[in-house]
């Protein structure tokens, strides 16, 4: 294990040489007390050279999708093309200011405004909003605004929402959050809504439906338009969580399948990358009977001049800070704008082509519960795998980790035992994907020949095994001496 820089730090060791100050050695009486620190604070002392070294080096410990590949499913993390990372970091955008008079930021309303044009024309929605700052937080506008819709008819007798067993958690927990009572719809044997089920579960109580298309296990909600009839006919609406839009984008909208209300992932399909936290955005398009529900400021074009309106008496109110993450909106701009219809066809085709291509080659070796025609993604088994050697999907993702790949998502779906949800997305090449099953075949030959160096991978990673509930519910962020 490298040594941190506080280990590294020799007293009087500078990066930089600054002329001495000519400021008098005193504090100035107007700072109080309480305010002023009691030592001097705890930095490591290096010289520049030593200081490059650790910022490469923990970029190296790093892996993400400009690193390797990421077949992450639900997550598509796919290669951000650079140059909307530059578009987003133009002065004219980086440097604005969200307080500024409207008519000196027309240039920003006027990309939002196109934005949402485009998200409709993309989706089959009639109205977008751009503020939610993520996917879950775009199901959570989503489900308001649907609980505003209901309340606006004085049909308050709708307090519960379904949601199918293979929904990611977000949705429940969603729903769960606005005060519905979550009713879950079981899947059918090809892993699909079990029409049957909703029909039965269907009655004047329930809100709505929050479905993904294609599902969680890749696979596309075939009978969506029966579906839809079945819940606008009991007076549901139906919500799409549009985490797997990149299975669709140029091909199928939301808005033809029945949807009444839907979220994109910008930060999943268009072009900003995501993990760590950093800035996603989630943007709702509603059907037109729901627009005046739209959280405020909508933005509005009259004549040339685009302006942010508040005048809406039945709007569910602000959901962010002034008007959402405003430079992934610039990216997802300039992503729609450079691939064009064509372009986005091309993405969903060649997402789809990779995910059968993985599938197909390890169906012999891996179980693949739902083995056919997939979208984006597809959910592999190594329940073979435990029950003849012991080895697990935790195991193998493990076994990735030491042949230089990020593992897939493992144990979601939770309708598949010992799941491994693989999403290798459009970017990746043919020789990318063969090196990945070369690993997946290495590591079903390893489980029959070596279970137990398995069971101890990753031997190549600096973290081996972490308590990962600890890890996640505990982190630890920050060195703290003798700690
Ligand atoms: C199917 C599905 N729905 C919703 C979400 C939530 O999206 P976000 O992480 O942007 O909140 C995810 C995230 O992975 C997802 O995979």
């Amino acid at each position: 294990m490298s040594k941190l820089i506080f280990e590294k730090s020799v007293k009087g060791a500078r990066s930089f040489t600054l002329p001495g100050s000519d400021l008098p050695d005193r504090v100035p009486e107007e700072i109080p007390a309480d305010f002023l620190r009691e030592e001097d604070p705890l930095l490591p002392e290096v010289g520049e050279v030593e200081a490059v070294r650790h910022y490469t080096e923990l970029s190296r410990k790093s892996y993400g999708v400009d690193s390797g590949f990421y077949p992450l499913g639900s997550c598509t993390m796919k290669y951000n093309p650079k140059i909307n990372e530059w578009a987003a970091r133009l002065p004219g955008f980086a440097g604005l200011h969200p307080y500024q008079p409207e008519e000196t930021v027309q240039g920003a309303l006027e990309l939002m405004y196109e934005l949402q044009r485009m998200l409709c024309e993309i989706t089959g929605m009639d109205a977008f909003t751009l503020q939610p700052a993520a996917g879950a937080h775009g199901e959570m506008t989503g489900a308001m605004i649907i609980k505003a819709y209901h309340n606006s008819r004085g049909d308050t007798k709708r307090t519960k929402m379904i949601v199918p067993d293979s929904a990611h958690g977000t949705n429940p927990a969603t729903a769960n959050m606005l005060g519905y009572k979550v009713i879950e719809v079981k899947s059918d044997e090809r892993g699909l809504v079990d029409v049957e089920d909703l029909r039965s579960l269907m009655s004047d109580e329930i809100a709505g439906l929050m479905l993904t298309n294609p599902n969680t296990l890749g696979l596309f909600e075939e009978n969506i338009r029966e579906i839809a009839e079945i819940v606008h006919a009991a007076g549901g609406l139906l919500y799409y969580d549009g985490a797997n839009a990149n299975a669709i984008i140029g091909i199928a909208r939301p808005g033809d399948m029945g949807f009444d209300v839907c979220h994109l992932n910008l930060h999943k399909t268009f072009a900003t990358p995501h993990g760590g936290g950093g800035p996603g955005s989630g943007p709702i398009g509603v059907k037109g009977f729901l627009v005046d529900f739209l959280p405020v400021p909508v933005i509005e074009k009259s004549g040339e001049r685009y302006r942010l309106s508040y005048d809406r008496p039945r709007s569910i109110g602000k959901i962010h800070a002034f008007y959402g993450n405003f430079g992934v909106m610039v990216k997802a701009y300039a992503y729609i704008k450079a691939l064009g219809n064509t372009g986005l066809k091309e993405v969903a085709c060649n997402a789809v082509l990779n995910a059968n291509y993985l599938r197909t080659m390890l169906a012999g070796s891996y179980d693949i519960p739902y083995n056919r025609l997939c979208k984006h993604e597809f959910v592999a088994s190594a329940r073979k795998q435990k029950k003849e050697t012991g080895v697990t999907a935790l195991d193998v993702a493990k076994g990735l980790i030491d042949r230089g790949f990020h593992p897939p998502t493992v144990y979601f779906p939770l309708i598949v035992e010992e799941a491994l949800m693989i999403e290798p997305t459009e970017t990746e090449t043919r020789e990318r994907l063969d090196a990945f099953v070369e690993a997946l075949l290495e590591i079903d030959r390893e489980a029959r020949e070596n279970p137990e160096r398995l069971k101890e991978a990753p031997h190549k990673a600096v973290i081996r095994r972490p308590d990962e509930t600890a890890a996640a519910r505990n982190p630890v962020l920050k060195w703290e001496p003798g700690k």
